[in-house]
């Protein structure tokens, strides 16, 4: 196997916002990475900090938002061929906005209407970030927003180009905000809940989607999300956040067929299950700690009915379980007691390997 080469490192990042309510302390000491050509999935309960850390990453932090450690170090091919290494948060908001955003990284998010503006054509849309940062002249750029029309699924391309977002369905704008962030050739594609506006049918197809470029052209996927389901179907591997941390990682198989975080365990067992006749859903109790208030031990302990004495002390360290496979729960340590996942998750979890040998 050829090898990995890291695209994305982030490394102990937090950041705050300062509100009138006071401090709120989002992420707290983030590491990530994801290597070229892969999918890494952030998924946790919502307020978890997966949109915050994609902001950071694109350097599109909100005014109130601060900095207070860590790097993003992003590494790109420049036009020559030159690999070239830049620390997005060292970096000024106009070298940004010249040399990354939209360029070398872009996003797609939960709203298409939110990222389209409703008075120009798609195809002016689509064409817009090739003329600006890369001066394509605009004949070039007319066929190039064509063929990306065509790779997104989308029929009747010349047409369509001169269609406005109105005149298209949901699952279609999504589309074309798929291809406007593709126009310029990023190395790193970051979708942020992007199906969670569309209907069963139509996500599955988006999903289908990003894979499917993902495959063709190599670009590098962060995909974010709430909703573990999906997760499988997009991603290499797995982030899984609480409280503005990542409290466990690993592939797709280690997440979902051997979890060790107790939180993954609510997460795996919250997911919609078609197969059983029990339409109860499961939601983890309580709800997530108020990060203006410093956090003392593990932020998931009063939640967790798993947790240990120290859990309300110290916070737990990352704990390797494989190469690629880590949880920030005591529950690892090697003096902790034995605790077992819920029957109920250990049954699911021997139905959806089934499933997937089929
Ligand atoms: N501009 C802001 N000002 C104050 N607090 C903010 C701001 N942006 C985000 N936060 C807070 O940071 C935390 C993380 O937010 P974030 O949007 O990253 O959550 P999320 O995991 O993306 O949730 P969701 O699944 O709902 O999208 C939340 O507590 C949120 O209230
Ligand atoms: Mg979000």
């Amino acid at each position: 196997m050829a090898e990995r080469e890291k695209i994305l490192e982030v490394r102990d990042l937090s950041i705050s916002f300062k509100t009138t309510a006071g401090n709120v302390n989002a992420i707290r000491g983030v590491n990530l990475d994801l290597y070229r050509g892969e999918t890494v999935a952030i998924v946790g309960e919502s307020g978890s900090g997966k949109s915050v850390t994609a902001k950071a990453a694109m350097g599109i932090l909100a005014k109130n938002g601060q900095v207070n450690s860590g790097s993003i170090k992003f590494t790109y091919t420049r036009e020559d061929g030159e690999k070239v290494s830049c620390d997005i948060l060292k970096m000024q908001k106009k070298e940004i906005r010249e040399h990354i955003n939209g360029k070398r990284i872009a996003m797609v998010f939960q709203d298409p209407m939110t990222s389209l503006n409703p008075l120009m054509t798609i195809g002016k849309q689509i064409m817009e970030g090739m003329i600006w940062h890369y001066k394509t002249p605009k004949e070039e750029a007319y066929k190039k927003a064509v063929k990306l029309l065509e790779l997104v699924g989308i029929t009747d391309a010349e047409k369509r180009m001169k269609n406005y977002p109105h005149q298209l369905s949901g699952g279609m704008r999504q589309r074309v905000v798929i291809a406007i962030a593709l126009a310029c050739n990023p190395e790193l594609l970051i979708c942020d809940e992007p199906t969670t506006a569309l209907d069963v049918t139509i996500q599955a197809k988006i999903l289908e989607l990003i894979r499917n470029i993902q495959k063709k052209t190599g670009i590098s996927v962060i995909y974010i999300t709430h909703d573990l389901g999906v997760v499988a179907k997009v991603a290499d591997y797995v982030n899984v956040m609480y409280a503005g941390k990542i409290v466990e990682k690993g592939s797709i198989d280690e997440i979902f067929y051997d979890p060790k975080h107790p939180y993954t365990w609510g997460l795996l067992s919250a997911m919609p299950d078609l197969n059983t006749a029990d339409s109860r859903l499961f939601t983890i109790p309580g709800s997530p700690p108020n990060l203006q208030k410093p956090v003392c031990g593990d932020a998931f302990a009063p939640r967790n009915k798993y947790a240990l004495k120290i859990d309300s002390r110290v916070e737990p360290p990352m704990f390797k379980i494989s190469d690629s496979h880590f949880a920030a729960t005591w529950l690892l340590h090697p003096l902790a007691p034995k605790v077992e996942m819920p029957e109920e998750l250990k049954k699911r979890i021997i139905r959806m390997k089934e499933e997937a040998a089929v």
